[in-house]
């Protein structure tokens, strides 16, 4: 769903690629993205309107029963509405009432009306495309910042083969998606994330527990979701809702979430530990609940697994390092120790910093002991950079 929230305005010109607009316009839905469809009167020659409003659920804007008006409410709120407009396929008639300034019609006027960014996905005779006038009207367009998709060369409706077939759907998604800003660098990866604090049992009523909220981690799932990987959180208590589209495994305890990760990354290609583990656990938890009769309480903690430094295994290793003082040598000394790739060091100090708030400010240490220290951003922000780096160290 990377194009969940996105309202795409799709352009449909009169051409016979017109019925690719179909599969498009059905993809571009499936991926979460309210399609607003525009057909020209010529492009109802090659595909009904009534195809487009069954794929994308949404009524189809046309020339046919609306005179054409750039001062018409409907298509200057269309304009606005667009995170992105797209045209295909663009015929030359198209990209020259576009280059011209030409409003005569809806997706002319609804073009003329937007501040947003317009990619257009040429498709016609290849002589037509080569025609100096189309070129001159291309490169117009090109220099006011409008995002052309190539034809392809191939097979045309005239029989003959040349460039001028309409880009494949795929690329033209790619396209819209790098338009908007989505990244999808993280496709076919598969990521393992912790997040929430452990619980310790004492008895069947009380725990160890930390301040761990789980924002953190639950942020870098969604934005590692967001951008492709295929993702498992594995969450130890918290009171946010689990993300959708990834795969949620709940545990409690340190070592319920050791056996869990132990099992996510034997396909893993990143582990990404921003749970609260407790270090130390009641050496027993009794088995019914202690009373309150005693005058005073004495629990034996003993050490819990270190999942970071016990999991083994060819991925790339991320912790946290959340400290009061000395914030980043300490950062280094749990890099070295857990054998890390890369740490991220916060001060819980801060107040807008840490704990159960929805900001962070961080400093990235990565194996050379390079300190990239980040201002304050939202905990989603910090997820991003964070994945940028385990991006970036991926084979
Ligand atoms: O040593 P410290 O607990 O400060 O280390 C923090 C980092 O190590 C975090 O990434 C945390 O998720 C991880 N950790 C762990 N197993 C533990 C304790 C912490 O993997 N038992």
């Amino acid at each position: 769903m990377m194009l969940k929230g996105k309202t795409v305005v799709l352009g449909i010109t009169g051409g016979i690629a017109a019925y690719k607009a179909a599969d498009l316009a059905s993809k571009l839905t499936q991926a979460g993205a309210r399609v607003e469809t525009v057909m020209t009167e010529s492009a109802m020659k090659f595909i009904t309107p009534l195809t487009l409003r069954n794929i994308t659920g949404r009524p189809v804007v046309t020339d046919m029963f609306e005179p054409a008006s750039e001062y018409s409410e409907e298509h200057v709120a269309l304009a606005e509405a667009a995170d992105v407009i797209i045209v295909a396929p663009a015929t030359a008639n198209t990209i020259a009432r576009l280059a011209g300034g030409i409003a005569d019609n809806m997706l002319g006027t609804v073009v003329l009306a937007t501040e947003k960014p317009v990619i257009i996905a040429p498709a016609m005779n290849d002589v037509m495309y080569r025609n100096t006038v189309t070129q001159e009207n291309v490169a117009r367009l090109k220099a006011r910042g409008f995002t052309f998709i190539e034809p392809e060369y191939g097979r045309l409706a005239s029989g003959k083969t040349g460039k001028g077939r309409l880009a494949e759907t795929s690329k033209i998604i790619e396209t819209i998606e790098k338009v908007l800003g989505i990244k999808t660098d993280l496709e076919g990866k598969r990521i393992v994330v912790t997040a929430g604090g452990t619980q310790e049992p004492i008895d069947p009523v009380r725990h160890i527990g930390n301040r761990s909220s789980g924002r953190m981690g639950y942020a870098l799932a969604e934005a590692a979701r967001d951008r492709g990987a295929a993702v498992t959180l594995i969450t130890a208590p918290a009171t946010l809702p689990a993300p959708g589209g990834v795969e949620v495994i709940k545990v409690k305890t340190a070592a319920e979430m050791k056996k869990a990760v132990v099992a996510a990354v034997k396909k893993a290609d990143a582990l990404i530990m921003a749970a609260g583990v407790a270090d130390f656990m009641p050496k027993t938890a009794a088995r019914s609940k202690i009373k309150k009769e005693s005058a005073a309480l004495n629990i034996e903690l003993v050490k819990t697994p270190d999942i970071l430094s016990e999991v083994k295994g060819d991925f790339i290793r991320v912790g946290f390092a959340a400290e009061s003082e000395n914030v980043v040598a300490n950062a280094k000394k749990k890099l070295l120790a857990k054998h890390l790739d890369l740490i991220v060091a916060n001060d819980i100090t801060a107040a807008d910093s840490g704990f159960d708030v929805a900001t962070n400010r961080v400093t990235l240490i990565d194996r050379t002991g390079k300190e990239e220290g980040l201002p304050l951003m939202s905990k989603r922000e910090v997820a991003e950079k964070i994945l940028d780096r385990v991006k970036g160290m991926m084979k």
